[in-house]
């Protein structure tokens, strides 16, 4: 396993900052198993077309699909664990007086994890909504546990939709699809937490899809010291202050424990 080698300054910037966020992406929740999107070969969109699983024309055209896909999505991510990279960051906010979790995740795992300050940017697979008038629908996900449902969704058999008890319209998950804004209560909230920290950590995201994407830079020109966690090299590599190139389950535990033994 390698040796992540963290500068002197990200430890004191660390250890120094009253507010922190995170923003993270699909490959924090990769070591629990959960594919990413952009990975070639098993990424979600080198499988599945986005304009078929993920835009408001793929629910008009075949809900129940649409429908399935989540759920299948929905039931792994019930089943996947925390992992260490997500534990740490729950720790981090522990020790931290302000700390903001933005996820690009639908996932759930940092809440799991024991993250309390979570803004969910692109939604969750937990929750849904009237697809007719976008009211929260509270749907139980009664199959969540059986292995028998989630192999007929493995076999390609398709679940409809649930319907909405105050209308009769179908519910849908509660995820922000391409083609539709992001929700301006959430959106501004990571905006304004961005322009106000002193550290931005941006863990296991490609930085490929805006708005998400804008918040490392705003963060950095507001002033705060940018660390980026990720195997690869993105956009945002050459801006960040410190660029770890390893996974996130290695370095944030490394970078966890460089801040305890350097405490005091
Ligand atoms: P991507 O699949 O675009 O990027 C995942 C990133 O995680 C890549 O840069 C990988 O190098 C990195 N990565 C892989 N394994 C890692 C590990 N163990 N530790 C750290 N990093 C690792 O996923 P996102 O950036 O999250 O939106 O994609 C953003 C949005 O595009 C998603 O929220 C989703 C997608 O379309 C919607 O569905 C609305």
């Amino acid at each position: 396993m390698s040796k992540v080698v963290i500068p002197q300054e990200a430890i004191e910037r660390l250890r120094a900052a009253r507010a922190i966020v995170a923003l993270t992406g699909a490959g924090i929740s990769a070591e629990s198993g959960i594919p990413t999107f952009r990975a070639p070969v098993t990424g979600l969109w080198s499988q599945y077309r986005v304009e078929d699983f993920a835009t408001p024309g793929a629910w008009r055209r075949n809900s129940a699909l649409v429908w399935s896909w989540y759920s299948h999505r929905r039931r792994l991510a019930y089943r996947a664990q925390p992992n260490p990279a997500h534990l740490a960051l729950a720790e981090l906010e522990r020790r931290t007086p302000n700390m903001i979790v933005v996820t690009q995740n639908v996932d759930g795992l940092h809440q799991r994890a024991g993250s309390r300050t979570v803004i969910e940017l692109h939604g969750s697979l937990f929750r849904f909504r009237c697809a007719d008038d976008d009211t929260a629908v509270a749907w139980e996900d009664h199959d969540i546990d059986n292995a028998e449902a989630l192999e007929r969704l493995e076999r390609g058999e398709l679940e409809a939709p649930p319907v909405c008890p105050q209308c009769g319209a179908q519910v849908r998950p509660d995820i922000v699809w391409f083609e539709e804004p992001m929700p301006r209560k959430p959106w501004g909230a990571a905006a304004n937490a961005a322009q106000a920290c002193d550290v931005c950590l941006v863990i296991g995201t490609s930085a490929l899809v805006y708005p998400a994407a804008s918040l490392p830079q705003l963060a950095k020109a507001s002033g705060a010291y940018l660390i980026e966690i990720n195997p690869e090299a993105t956009d945002l590599t050459r801006r960040a202050n410190w660029s770890a190139q390893a996974r996130a389950g290695v370095a944030l535990p490394e970078l966890l424990r460089a801040l305890e033994s350097s405490a005091g």
